[in-house]
Protein backbone atom coordinates (compact mmCIF):
# COMPACT_ATOMS: atom_id res chain seq x y z
CA UNK A 1 0.00 0.00 0.00
CA UNK A 2 1.29 3.08 -0.92
CA UNK A 3 0.69 6.95 0.38
CA UNK A 4 -1.59 7.58 -2.39
CA UNK A 5 -3.59 4.32 -1.53
CA UNK A 6 -3.69 5.50 1.42
CA UNK A 7 -5.56 8.82 0.66
CA UNK A 8 -7.93 7.17 -0.96
CA UNK A 9 -9.99 6.51 1.49
CA UNK A 10 -8.81 7.15 5.49
CA UNK A 11 -9.39 8.25 8.97
CA UNK A 12 -8.84 11.41 10.91
CA UNK A 13 -8.88 12.92 14.14
CA UNK A 14 -8.86 17.19 13.83
CA UNK A 15 -5.38 18.15 15.66
CA UNK A 16 -4.56 20.65 17.66
CA UNK A 17 -3.56 23.95 16.26
CA UNK A 18 -2.22 25.97 19.40
CA UNK A 19 -1.81 25.60 23.01
CA UNK A 20 -5.57 26.66 23.11
CA UNK A 21 -7.10 24.35 20.83
CA UNK A 22 -8.56 21.41 21.77
CA UNK A 23 -8.84 19.26 17.66
CA UNK A 24 -11.13 16.97 18.17
CA UNK A 25 -10.84 13.42 18.41
CA UNK A 26 -13.75 11.78 16.81
CA UNK A 27 -12.43 9.62 13.86
CA UNK A 28 -13.51 11.47 10.79
CA UNK A 29 -12.95 9.87 6.70
CA UNK A 30 -11.59 11.81 4.11
CA UNK A 31 -10.93 10.91 0.17
CA UNK A 32 -8.35 11.95 -2.12
CA UNK A 33 -10.95 14.21 -3.68
CA UNK A 34 -12.53 16.07 -0.66
CA UNK A 35 -9.06 16.54 0.78
CA UNK A 36 -7.91 18.70 -1.94
CA UNK A 37 -11.08 20.29 -2.64
CA UNK A 38 -12.39 18.95 -5.79
CA UNK A 39 -16.01 17.88 -6.47
CA UNK A 40 -16.70 14.46 -7.73
CA UNK A 41 -17.52 12.94 -10.87
CA UNK A 42 -20.82 12.99 -10.62
CA UNK A 43 -20.65 16.41 -9.33
CA UNK A 44 -19.36 17.76 -12.54
CA UNK A 45 -21.66 16.48 -14.68
CA UNK A 46 -23.20 18.69 -16.84
CA UNK A 47 -23.25 20.93 -19.95
CA UNK A 48 -20.37 23.05 -18.22
CA UNK A 49 -18.44 19.92 -17.10
CA UNK A 50 -16.29 19.75 -20.25
CA UNK A 51 -14.70 23.21 -19.97
CA UNK A 52 -13.64 22.23 -16.68
CA UNK A 53 -10.37 20.83 -16.36
CA UNK A 54 -8.47 21.49 -13.38
CA UNK A 55 -5.20 21.22 -12.82
CA UNK A 56 -3.28 20.45 -9.58
CA UNK A 57 0.44 21.55 -8.63
CA UNK A 58 2.85 19.06 -6.97
CA UNK A 59 5.61 21.27 -5.85
CA UNK A 60 9.50 19.11 -5.07
CA UNK A 61 8.19 16.26 -6.78
CA UNK A 62 11.28 14.80 -7.09
CA UNK A 63 11.07 11.10 -8.51
CA UNK A 64 7.93 10.35 -6.15
CA UNK A 65 5.52 8.24 -8.11
CA UNK A 66 2.95 10.16 -6.57
CA UNK A 67 1.73 12.38 -9.43
CA UNK A 68 1.36 9.53 -11.32
CA UNK A 69 -0.68 7.72 -9.27
CA UNK A 70 -2.63 10.54 -8.50
CA UNK A 71 -3.37 10.90 -12.34
CA UNK A 72 -4.13 6.88 -12.10
CA UNK A 73 -6.45 7.56 -9.28
CA UNK A 74 -8.68 9.62 -11.79
CA UNK A 75 -8.51 7.48 -14.35
CA UNK A 76 -9.62 4.92 -11.89
CA UNK A 77 -12.80 7.63 -10.72
CA UNK A 78 -13.79 8.50 -14.66
CA UNK A 79 -13.08 12.28 -13.76
CA UNK A 80 -14.21 14.00 -16.51
CA UNK A 81 -12.46 16.21 -17.83
CA UNK A 82 -9.28 14.34 -16.25
CA UNK A 83 -7.44 16.84 -14.30
CA UNK A 84 -3.67 17.88 -15.45
CA UNK A 85 -0.84 17.64 -12.81
CA UNK A 86 1.89 19.66 -13.17
CA UNK A 87 4.96 18.38 -10.99
CA UNK A 88 7.47 20.45 -10.48
CA UNK A 89 11.21 20.35 -9.02
CA UNK A 90 14.23 22.74 -9.07
CA UNK A 91 17.03 20.28 -10.07
CA UNK A 92 17.40 19.88 -13.60
CA UNK A 93 18.34 16.38 -13.54
CA UNK A 94 15.04 15.16 -11.59
CA UNK A 95 13.00 16.88 -14.21
CA UNK A 96 14.88 15.47 -16.90
CA UNK A 97 14.58 12.07 -15.44
CA UNK A 98 10.51 12.39 -14.69
CA UNK A 99 10.01 13.47 -18.20
CA UNK A 100 11.62 10.20 -19.22
CA UNK A 101 9.53 8.22 -16.86
CA UNK A 102 6.41 9.98 -17.88
CA UNK A 103 6.51 10.36 -21.07
CA UNK A 104 3.19 8.89 -22.02
CA UNK A 105 1.21 11.44 -19.83
CA UNK A 106 3.24 13.95 -21.12
CA UNK A 107 2.73 13.42 -24.33
CA UNK A 108 -0.95 12.81 -23.98
CA UNK A 109 -1.11 16.34 -21.61
CA UNK A 110 -2.35 14.40 -18.77
CA UNK A 111 0.88 15.62 -17.09
CA UNK A 112 4.01 18.13 -17.01
CA UNK A 113 6.83 18.70 -15.76
CA UNK A 114 8.59 21.98 -14.95
CA UNK A 115 11.77 22.88 -13.04
CA UNK A 116 11.26 25.88 -10.83
CA UNK A 117 11.86 26.58 -7.67
CA UNK A 118 8.83 26.47 -5.21
CA UNK A 119 9.84 29.76 -3.15
CA UNK A 120 9.24 31.91 -6.50
CA UNK A 121 7.52 29.67 -8.63
CA UNK A 122 7.87 32.23 -11.38
CA UNK A 123 6.90 30.11 -14.22
CA UNK A 124 3.44 30.09 -13.17
CA UNK A 125 1.00 32.76 -13.37
CA UNK A 126 -1.37 34.29 -10.48
CA UNK A 127 -4.22 31.69 -9.69
CA UNK A 128 -4.00 29.08 -12.23
CA UNK A 129 -4.44 25.59 -10.01
CA UNK A 130 -7.19 24.22 -8.23
CA UNK A 131 -4.96 22.60 -5.58
CA UNK A 132 -1.53 22.83 -4.45
CA UNK A 133 0.21 19.95 -3.11
CA UNK A 134 3.42 19.23 -1.14
CA UNK A 135 5.10 15.60 0.60
CA UNK A 136 8.48 16.19 1.58
CA UNK A 137 9.47 19.69 0.55
CA UNK A 138 8.01 21.80 2.92
CA UNK A 139 8.81 19.29 5.67
CA UNK A 140 12.82 18.72 4.45
CA UNK A 141 12.64 22.99 4.80
CA UNK A 142 11.52 22.63 8.36
CA UNK A 143 13.88 20.26 9.69
CA UNK A 144 17.15 22.25 7.86
CA UNK A 145 15.53 25.51 10.07
CA UNK A 146 14.98 27.15 6.64
CA UNK A 147 11.87 29.40 7.80
CA UNK A 148 12.58 31.80 5.24
CA UNK A 149 12.07 29.81 2.47
CA UNK A 150 9.38 27.51 4.19
CA UNK A 151 7.52 30.85 4.21
CA UNK A 152 8.21 31.88 0.69
CA UNK A 153 6.97 27.96 -0.54
CA UNK A 154 3.78 29.15 1.29
CA UNK A 155 3.40 32.35 -0.14
CA UNK A 156 3.92 31.21 -3.24
CA UNK A 157 1.81 28.21 -2.94
CA UNK A 158 -1.08 30.62 -2.36
CA UNK A 159 -0.56 32.67 -5.11
CA UNK A 160 -0.70 30.53 -7.93
CA UNK A 161 -4.13 29.00 -6.45
CA UNK A 162 -7.61 29.89 -7.46
CA UNK A 163 -9.81 31.51 -5.07
CA UNK A 164 -11.29 28.97 -2.06
CA UNK A 165 -8.49 26.11 -3.79
CA UNK A 166 -6.75 24.06 -1.13
CA UNK A 167 -2.86 23.80 -0.44
CA UNK A 168 -2.31 20.57 1.01
CA UNK A 169 1.24 19.52 2.67
CA UNK A 170 2.36 16.66 4.38
CA UNK A 171 4.58 17.04 7.29
CA UNK A 172 5.68 14.85 10.82
CA UNK A 173 6.24 18.28 12.38
CA UNK A 174 3.18 19.18 14.88
CA UNK A 175 1.31 22.13 13.80
CA UNK A 176 2.09 24.19 17.00
CA UNK A 177 6.16 24.38 15.89
CA UNK A 178 5.44 24.22 12.06
CA UNK A 179 2.44 26.67 11.76
CA UNK A 180 4.45 29.44 13.57
CA UNK A 181 7.56 29.13 10.98
CA UNK A 182 5.14 28.66 7.39
CA UNK A 183 2.80 31.60 8.28
CA UNK A 184 5.28 33.74 10.93
CA UNK A 185 3.49 35.74 13.81
CA UNK A 186 0.25 34.38 13.13
CA UNK A 187 0.16 32.04 16.17
CA UNK A 188 2.19 34.57 18.22
CA UNK A 189 -0.66 37.41 17.80
CA UNK A 190 -3.36 34.93 18.80
CA UNK A 191 -1.89 33.75 21.89
CA UNK A 192 -0.81 37.38 22.87
CA UNK A 193 -4.90 38.23 22.04
CA UNK A 194 -5.86 35.29 24.36
CA UNK A 195 -8.28 34.10 21.72
CA UNK A 196 -9.31 30.57 22.37
CA UNK A 197 -10.43 28.36 19.48
CA UNK A 198 -9.57 27.12 16.10
CA UNK A 199 -6.74 29.03 14.04
CA UNK A 200 -9.05 30.61 11.43
CA UNK A 201 -6.98 32.30 9.41
CA UNK A 202 -3.02 33.88 8.66
CA UNK A 203 -0.78 34.74 6.17
CA UNK A 204 -4.14 35.65 3.81
CA UNK A 205 -5.59 32.23 3.86
CA UNK A 206 -9.18 32.12 4.69
CA UNK A 207 -9.56 28.93 6.55
CA UNK A 208 -7.26 26.39 8.10
CA UNK A 209 -7.21 22.76 9.19
CA UNK A 210 -4.96 20.21 10.48
CA UNK A 211 -5.97 16.21 10.32
CA UNK A 212 -3.72 13.51 12.11
CA UNK A 213 -3.81 10.70 10.37
CA UNK A 214 -1.47 7.42 11.25
CA UNK A 215 1.56 9.82 12.73
CA UNK A 216 1.34 11.96 9.78
CA UNK A 217 -0.05 15.17 9.49
CA UNK A 218 -2.10 16.97 6.61
CA UNK A 219 -1.91 20.61 6.85
CA UNK A 220 -4.99 22.01 4.41
CA UNK A 221 -4.96 25.50 4.29
CA UNK A 222 -7.95 27.24 2.22
CA UNK A 223 -7.46 30.22 0.37
C1 LIG B 1 12.47 15.43 0.37
S1 LIG B 1 12.39 15.44 -1.39
C2 LIG B 1 10.73 14.96 -1.64
C3 LIG B 1 10.52 14.37 -2.99
C4 LIG B 1 9.13 13.84 -3.27
N1 LIG B 1 8.11 14.86 -3.16
C5 LIG B 1 8.77 12.64 -2.42
O1 LIG B 1 7.73 12.66 -1.78
O2 LIG B 1 9.53 11.67 -2.42
C6 LIG B 1 12.42 17.16 -1.73
C7 LIG B 1 12.43 17.51 -3.21
O3 LIG B 1 12.26 18.92 -3.31
C8 LIG B 1 13.16 19.43 -4.27
N2 LIG B 1 13.43 20.82 -3.90
C9 LIG B 1 14.28 21.29 -2.95
N3 LIG B 1 14.20 22.62 -2.89
C10 LIG B 1 13.29 23.01 -3.82
C11 LIG B 1 12.77 24.26 -4.22
N4 LIG B 1 13.16 25.40 -3.67
N5 LIG B 1 11.85 24.26 -5.22
C12 LIG B 1 11.41 23.12 -5.80
N6 LIG B 1 11.87 21.91 -5.45
C13 LIG B 1 12.81 21.86 -4.46
C14 LIG B 1 14.36 18.53 -4.24
O4 LIG B 1 15.09 18.57 -5.47
C15 LIG B 1 13.71 17.17 -3.95
O5 LIG B 1 13.39 16.51 -5.15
Amino acid sequence: MDFADNLKNYQYVLAKMNDNDQGRRNKIKGDFLESVGMSSPKDSDGPEASSMRQQLLLLGCGNSKLGEDILHHFIDLQYHPISRIVQCDVSPVVIKSMRKRCCLHVGSDLMSLVEDDATRLKRFDDEIFDAVLDKGLVDALFCANENEQLRRVVKSAHRVLGKGKCFIFFSFSQPEFLLERSIAGTIAKIVKGKQKGKLKSGGGWSHMEVREMNGIYMYRFIK
